[in-house]
């Protein structure tokens, strides 16, 4: 469906503009789709209790039908309505996580649309530590099924911007709540096994989960290639710039080599640094996307300068490599999948 005109709903404060929460929330009950942010990332949400609204995401996305959606919740009965059961080690996690940027596979319930999981007998569920968010689910009376809010296969939107540049014409509205804070998604932990798995790292590092409920385990296909992700939206290319990407894994002096013989093939070439090395390079661009010392700051700034980089029409991107360390996992999590896996070692 095409739409005229996508709104766009500035809030500032969640008590001063209740008005534009108010209207956003109406569109959620007619079963129209509407971006809102989060904590990590703008969601696109719909009724997670209608077949037709959750269709309309999967077609303004362009997303596969095979990759189910995360259900965001904003108080804690809402969580009977999804799912069947909550394993002993879940109601931990969501006293230590919730809200927060933490997603629980769990088998699901009866009421929630089949497309919002795929055909899959789980659900992921998550209570977003955003007020603009909360509120707009507590407004709307349901719980709303939320992908990122960009067009597949695209880096995820950190700003109402990113999802007007994405999904104009293509959604009713957008709710402008502001930079988000975390910068990459939530992670995707699945509950229903006796040991919980990660399937997708994110916000929270698979370090903070073992300190409140001890051993977790990781989707082996994270860390080998060849092994078919657990979690399906995980095997499509996803967060990529427009120019090719590839991950230098050594020194500054290395990395540089790969710019001066591409450079020397006539291509036009960008860098993806630090703000400890954005000085000593040489290309055409050349962006900064945080301190290798504060990984949060990467993980921040990472989306927004991928999307960066399309406004240059560069042929080739190399980018550096981060620690795995708490949120540095995610971070090159995402990076990999935006570069398609190509790594160039020293
Ligand atoms: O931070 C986030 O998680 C953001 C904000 C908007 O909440 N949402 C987000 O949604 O990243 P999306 O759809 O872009 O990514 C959800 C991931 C996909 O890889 C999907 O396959 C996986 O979670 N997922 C969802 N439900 C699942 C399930 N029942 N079993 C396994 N994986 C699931
Ligand atoms: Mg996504």
């Amino acid at each position: 469906m095409a739409y005229v005109e996508t709104k766009k709903w500035i809030v500032e404060d969640v008590d001063l503009n209740y008005p534009q929460i108010q209207e956003a929330a109406m569109w959620i009950r007619k079963n129209e789709v509407i971006a809102f942010p989060t904590e990590t990332v703008y969601g696109l949400g719909a009724n997670a209790f209608s077949t037709e609204a959750v269709a309309k995401i999967f077609q303004a996305k362009g997303r596969p039908s095979d990759n189910p959606l995360i259900v965001h919740i904003a108080k804690l009965e809402q969580l009977q309505e999804l799912v069947n059961e909550i394993p002993a080690h879940a109601n931990t996690l969501i006293k230590a996580f919730w809200p927060g940027p933490l997603t629980l596979v769990l088998k699901k319930g009866e009421g929630i649309a089949d497309n919002v999981t795929a055909g899959l007998s789980t659900v992921g569920v998550r209570m977003p530590n955003h007020p603009v968010a909360l509120a707009l689910i507590s407004e709307a009376n349901v719980p709303i099924a939320a992908p990122s809010a960009n067009v597949s296969g695209k880096p995820s939107p950190t700003t109402a911007e990113h999802v007007y540049d994405d999904l104009a014409g293509k959604i009713v509205g957008i709710v402008d709540g502001g930079a988000t804070g975390v910068g990459v998604e939530s992670t995707v932990l699945d509950c229903t096994a006796e040991i919980p798995m990660i399937l997708r790292p994110g916000g929270v590092s698979r370090e903070q989960l073992e300190k409140v409920i001890g051993l977790v385990a990781v989707d082996p296909a994270l860390e080998e290639d060849g092994q078919a992700p657990k979690s399906p939206g995980l095997k499509y290319k996803h967060y990529a710039p427009k120019a090719k990407l590839y991950l230098v894994d050594g020194s500054v002096s290395f990395l540089q080599k790969q710019v001066i013989s591409a450079k020397e093939k006539g291509k036009k070439v960008g860098i993806l640094t630090t703000v400890e090395n954005d000085k000593t390079y040489q290309a055409d661009v050349i962006l900064s996307c945080g301190s290798t010392i504060d990984l949060s700051s990467v993980a921040l700034n990472l989306y927004q300068v991928l999307r960066k980089f399309d406004e240059y029409d560069l042929d080739v991107i190399f980018s550096e490599t981060f620690s795995e360390q708490g949120v540095g996992k995610a971070v090159m999590n995402r990076l990999t999948k935006a570069a398609g896996g190509d790594v160039i070692n020293e």
